[in-house]
């Protein structure tokens, strides 16, 4: 992972500015692109999605059907993401610019030379990833959360297991501390995802202060640090706050997950706009190997366009792409379950 960068040297906490006026819940809720360079898939075409349209019109590499096919069996064997057709440019546009890193001038060789060197794969998968995110984004997870939490009277333990660069966890972790105040800090989250790139930005903790402007004023005063000098119209996640997220790269289709089962069990899980890249027979997979991860009574957050209803009888719906973790009789019976 990524050295932390900071701000601190000209840092500030977050005292001057003008008040915000909250946007509508949706506002807030919708997708921002992050300040790196893997985000695609926003409303309006970013510079990148304007740039792989035109990948497709203008090529400067060979770039086969068979080649694009190898892409496909590759990333899904490596992270399960399933790439549609429609990707194609996408992933001409992406995986071109790691050809030009490495000097080669085909696809061809540069899928030769993954197939042949393990160490290729972090940045192929990091390239091919979408790290769309913002922070409180489906905002009506989030006062569910704090709900349950305040329900609890204990620090809770949570799994943000595509946690991008950022954005969310430290979102579930202000929730918690504008919540319960100073002993929301004893909560611990675990915050992982496949992108070591996008998890060096999440560890870092430092955003452009465009991407936190429609944070109320007491929330960013009381998380941020504003940045000087060098570093102005940036923002950084305050120590206290980073101080409760362990980041841990995890892939959610190993064989193992190290990290999550040292840690567990949770109380929450957020799995939210990650399973929409995979297949069904992966998602009931991960699914499955949740369940014993989550307590009896946690919750699981989705994504706005996941549903699992019909896929585990381990997780009842409760509320909108919020699932409570249920007793699995047969599971009871055989000591697997978390309680
Ligand atoms: C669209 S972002 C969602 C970020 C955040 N959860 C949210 O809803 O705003 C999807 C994330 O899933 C991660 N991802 C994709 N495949 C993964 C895998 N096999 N294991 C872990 N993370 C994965 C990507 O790297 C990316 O950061």
């Amino acid at each position: 992972m990524n050295a932390r960068k900071g701000l601190s040297p000209g840092a500030t906490s977050v005292t001057s500015r003008t008040a915000p006026t909250r946007e509508t819940p949706s506002a807030i809720g919708a997708a921002r692109p992050s300040p790196q360079p893997g985000n695609i898939a926003h409303p309006v075409p970013t510079r990148q999605a304007l740039s792989e349209a035109a990948a497709g019109a203008v090529r400067d590499f060979r770039f086969t059907d068979h080649d694009f096919e190898r892409v496909r069996r590759l990333i899904y064997r490596e992270a399960g993401i399933s790439l549609s057709e429609a990707k194609r440019d996408m992933v001409y546009s992406r995986l071109a610019r790691r050809l030009r890193a490495l000097g080669l001038d085909d696809f061809g060789a540069y899928l030769d030379r993954l197939e042949r060197d393990a160490s290729e794969f972090e940045p192929f998968t990091n390239a091919l990833t979408t790290n769309l995110t913002a922070f409180f984004r489906e905002s009506h997870h989030f006062p569910v959360l704090a709900d349950y939490a305040a329900a609890l009277r204990r620090p809770l333990s949570i799994w943000c297991c595509a946690a991008s660069t950022g954005e969310e966890p430290y979102s579930i972790a202000m929730t918690l501390v504008d919540k319960l105040g100073d002993s929301g800090y004893q909560s611990r989250i675990l915050a992982s995802d496949i992108d070591t790139a996008a998890l060096g930005t999440a560890s870092a903790g430092v955003y452009a202060a465009d991407g936190v402007k429609a944070l109320p004023t007491a929330q960013l005063q009381r998380h941020f640090l504003r940045g000087r000098g060098a570093h102005d119209g940036q923002v950084r996640v305050n120590d206290r706050l980073r101080g409760m997220i362990e980041f841990e790269q995890m892939n959610l289709v190993a064989e193992r997950w190290q990290a999550a089962s040292r840690v567990a069990p949770f109380d929450v899980i957020f799995c939210r706009n990650v399973m929409i890249y995979f297949d069904k027979p992966t998602q009931a997979r991960i699914l499955a190997r949740f369940a014993p991860l989550l307590r009896v009574g946690g919750l699981m957050f989705a994504g706005h366009s996941e549903n699992f209803s019909q896929m585990t009888r381990l997780f009842r719906l409760r509320g909108h792409t919020v699932y409570e973790r249920v007793a699995d009789a047969s599971a009871d019976r055989r000591g697997a379950t978390v309680t």
